[in-house]
């Protein structure tokens, strides 16, 4: 037995929710690691729908622990939103099953407000960022000015850091012409909403040492994709975190040993939201079906997902960068009426054949991909739950794909709903 890390393989909204809610069941702890309420994973389970973007996909599954380990954004009044809606549709979320950690940062409203300031200043220029002060909240984390949650515990200590922070906020915010922010107003409101915050707060790197040695079994879930990652993702078009497997162990306090298997969920096809380089995109009938058939809506914005074919040079990449060792791929019930499928197997970067995503956006936005192109099957694969149901021609393209990227197909996905899985190679037992 060995623990498990769950992270997207292209630009997020692979359907890691769902696959952290299925492989659950094994699990005793489910861990977010990075990221913030940018994240929006979706949970089908018997019809029922619940969306998730700051708790962990664990907290549906009864007599397991959920935790947002210090790597992760919290803005609280978010959370503590998320926390009444769920509860709602009848989730016990408790101190004994949720557990945020003392050092992570707090996303406040002046990040939000920046985060807006600036994507509307950028015109045709913008990130397309969810606009939830993520990056503004990283970068005051990384400039050693942010609110943790530990700050609430004491009024004086909360003054001092607010000082600190809107110190460069307002000298910021005065620069661009835009209202200072009032202090005191938000110190104000920070405190009322303290204890329920500061209830869930806990030493994480402790409690995850405790399950350690209990030999519990830790489930790690990451939020965005690989391709979205601050370093190796389509930078500047990509979240301001880490996203790769490695963050688990930084963003939860955990060593790296404790990583065990890191498992890359992979859309059948590719999926992008917001701006930025996306050299498969299909503007045409086809991009338009496959939004309309996989429901490519986003979680967080609504916004509509840009759809494209899926690229190989792309998964293969982010698989060497992370240290993937088996994939799930899902959303192979979407390709279901296609006549033929194509892979992207190459990039032509100006009349040179390139077997990689070269680092210059520039190059990204030029490259024009190489297609290899497969028979569709145009049978229903939707709700099938074992691999010897699956047509012949969903296979060669399954075992296709396996062979380009380089990574075991561990697991399929087939419908949103939770059991609608097919399970090649246990993750946890591998
Ligand atoms: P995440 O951000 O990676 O958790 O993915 P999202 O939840 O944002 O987006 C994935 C969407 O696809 C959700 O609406 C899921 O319910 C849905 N989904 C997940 N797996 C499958 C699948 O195999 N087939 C279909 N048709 N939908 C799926
Ligand atoms: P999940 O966990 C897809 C994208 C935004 C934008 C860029 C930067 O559901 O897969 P940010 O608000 O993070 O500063 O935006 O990253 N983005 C996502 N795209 N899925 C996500 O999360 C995303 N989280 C951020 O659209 O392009
Ligand atoms: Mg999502």
């Amino acid at each position: 037995m060995r623990n498990v890390v769950v992270v997207g393989s292209q630009w997020g909204d692979e359907g890691k929710g769902k696959i952290v809610d299925w492989l659950s069941s094994e699990a005793d702890v489910v861990v977010r690691f990075q990221g913030g309420h940018n994240a929006g994973h979706t949970l089908v389970i018997d019809k029922k729908v619940f969306k998730l973007r700051l708790l962990p996909s664990g907290i549906v599954r009864k007599g397991k622990i959920s935790i947002l380990g210090n790597g992760v954004v919290i803005d609280p009044w978010a959370l503590l939103e998320e926390i009444t809606e769920i509860k709602k549709q009848g989730i016990n979320v408790t101190p004994e099953n949720f557990m945020i950690s003392e050092s992570s940062s707090l996303i406040l409203p002046f990040h939000q407000e920046m985060d807006e300031i600036r994507e509307d200043a950028a015109g045709k220029g913008k990130i397309g960022t969810t606009r939830r002060g993520i990056g503004p909240c990283y970068e005051d984390k990384v400039g050693r000015r942010s609110i943790r949650v530990m700050d609430l515990r004491s009024s004086t200590n909360l003054e001092k850091r607010l000082e600190n922070v809107l110190l460069h906020h307002n000298a910021v915010r005065k620069g661009l012409k835009k209202k200072i922010f009032k202090k005191d107003e938000l110190k104000r409101k920070l405190l009322k909403i303290a204890p329920d915050i500061l209830k869930f707060a806990k030493p994480v790197w402790l409690k995850l040492d405790e399950f350690k040695r209990d030999r519990k079994k830790i489930l790690f879930e990451g939020a965005q994709g690989i391709l979205l990652d601050v370093d190796h993702g389509t930078y500047p078009y990509v979240t301001s975190s880490n996203t790769v497997p490695a963050t688990a162990a930084t963003g939860s306090g955990s060593g790296p040993d404790k990583i065990g298997y890191i498992l890359g969920i992979t859309k059948a096809y590719t999926t992008r939201v917001g701006s930025g380089p996306f050299p498969t995109e299909l503007k045409d009938k086809i991009g338009e079906s496959l939004g309309k058939r996989g429901k490519e809506f986003g979680t967080v914005t609504s916004r509509k997902r840009r759809c494209g074919w899926f690229d190989g040079v792309l998964v293969r990449q982010t698989i060497k960068i992370s240290g993937i060792h088996g994939i799930a791929l899902t959303k192979l019930d979407v390709l279901d009426e296609l006549e033929e499928i194509k892979i992207c197997v190459q990039y032509d970067l100006n009349g040179k054949k390139i077997d990689y995503l070269p680092a210059a956006s520039e190059d990204q936005f030029n490259i024009k991909p190489i297609y290899k192109t497969f028979p569709g099957w145009m049978t229903k694969t939707q709700g099938v739950r074992n691999i010897n149901d699956l047509p012949e021609n969903a296979k060669k393209y399954i075992y296709a794909l396996e062979d380009f990227i380089g990574a075991k197909i561990s697991s399929i996905s087939t419908s949103p709903e939770r059991d609608d899985t097919i399970l090649i190679e246990d993750p946890f037992k591998n």
